[in-house]
């Protein structure tokens, strides 16, 4: 038994990972500012710190007595940091080099972070791998990718050894739609209960790599003990549909009538994205444990 800090841990996947770590046995401290975040998402038994991570002694008292760091707290969402670089950049940049700096100092044996696909941006290769260039588009994936190469430095540097896990837009159960920064399948989600249109940004055939969330909290896991200290691994499902065949899924398994709406596309959006995950299979042992419309059967029947 271990104890771990999941920072994050009132956020969705944040809560997903420390319902996990307790149904394991292990003992979890959550560390979670609540800007984003809902303290009903929390175990019970977990202990609560109720922190803002872009200060220094709040890192440090985050992540006292922990073994293991699951650095999950962010502020997400693309369109949210094109209107607001400073905020997202405080909890982004800021609060990840404060976690890593308290987690180094206080002897913890391995943190893993929460990495964005957002950092390989628009680029045409398809899947995109591990070995390809950042290039983000947005403040939000310029600061995802400067907290893993953060990690990456503190790896080399110091020797304190760190996983980015490269998440492709996870979704399932505790994701909210309650604001338009939502994500995208929780809006629609939303609107297919209601059987009211979803706004499509753009024309509806950009690509994600849908991945649902028990997915991720498996490749997470795995990267804690692993042997893979310094790694960038993409954790994803491997596929990747257009907007408009969610939106057709959904309506399949709830009946919806509903035609979208469609407005302009979003600043900063990427078209297409797809992961690679040979080197997850490679260096975690992880394939995906839940596909595609599975996740999707089991996130409806939780909103409902
Ligand atoms: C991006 C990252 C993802 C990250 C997330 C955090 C990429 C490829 N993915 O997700 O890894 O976890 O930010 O926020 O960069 N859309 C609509 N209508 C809506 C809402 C969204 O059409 O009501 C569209 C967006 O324009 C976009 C797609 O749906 O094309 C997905 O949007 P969203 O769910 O916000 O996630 P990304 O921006 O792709």
């Amino acid at each position: 038994m271990s104890k771990y800090l999941v920072t994050g841990g009132a956020g969705f996947i944040g809560s997903h990972l420390a319902h996990a770590l307790i149904a394991q046995g292990h003992q979890v401290v959550v560390a979670d500012s609540l800007v984003t975040g809902r303290r009903e998402n929390v175990p019970a038994a977990a202990e609560f710190r109720e922190l803002d991570l872009s200060h220094i002694e709040a890192a440090r008292k985050a992540v006292d007595g922990c073994d293991y760091v699951l650095h999950q707290a962010a502020i997400p969402s693309v369109p949210r940091s094109v209107r607001d670089p400073l905020t997202s950049h405080l909890a982004n940049v800021d609060a990840t080099l404060n976690v890593l700096i308290a987690a180094r100092d206080a002897g913890c044996k391995r943190l893993v972070y929460a990495g964005s696909s957002s950092a390989y941006g628009d680029t045409p290769t398809l899947p995109k791998h591990e070995g390809m260039p950042g290039n983000p588009r947005s403040p939000y994936a310029l600061q995802k990718y400067t907290g893993e190469q953060y990690c990456q430095m503190f790896t080399r540097l110091y020797g304190f050894e760190t996983v980015t896990t490269r998440y492709f837009n996870v979704f399932g159960p505790r994701q909210l739609a309650t604001s338009p920064y939502s994500g995208v399948i929780s809006l629609f989600i939303k609107a297919a209960l209601a059987n009211t249109s979803p706004t499509i940004h753009g024309d509806g055939r950009q690509t994600r790599d849908f991945t649902y969330i028990d997915n991720v909290v498996d490749g997470v896991l795995r990267a804690v003990t692993a042997p893979a200290a310094g790694e960038v691994i993409n954790v994803a499902s491997g596929g990747r549909i257009s907007l408009l065949e969610m939106w057709e899924a959904l309506r399949r398994q709830t009946g919806a009538t509903a035609e979208p709406t469609f407005g302009p596309a979003r600043e900063g959006d990427v078209q297409d994205s797809q992961a690679d995950i040979t080197k997850a299979a490679r260096l975690l042992g992880y394939q995906p444990v839940v596909e595609f419309s599975e996740g999707l059967r089991r996130t409806l029947e939780w909103t409902r």
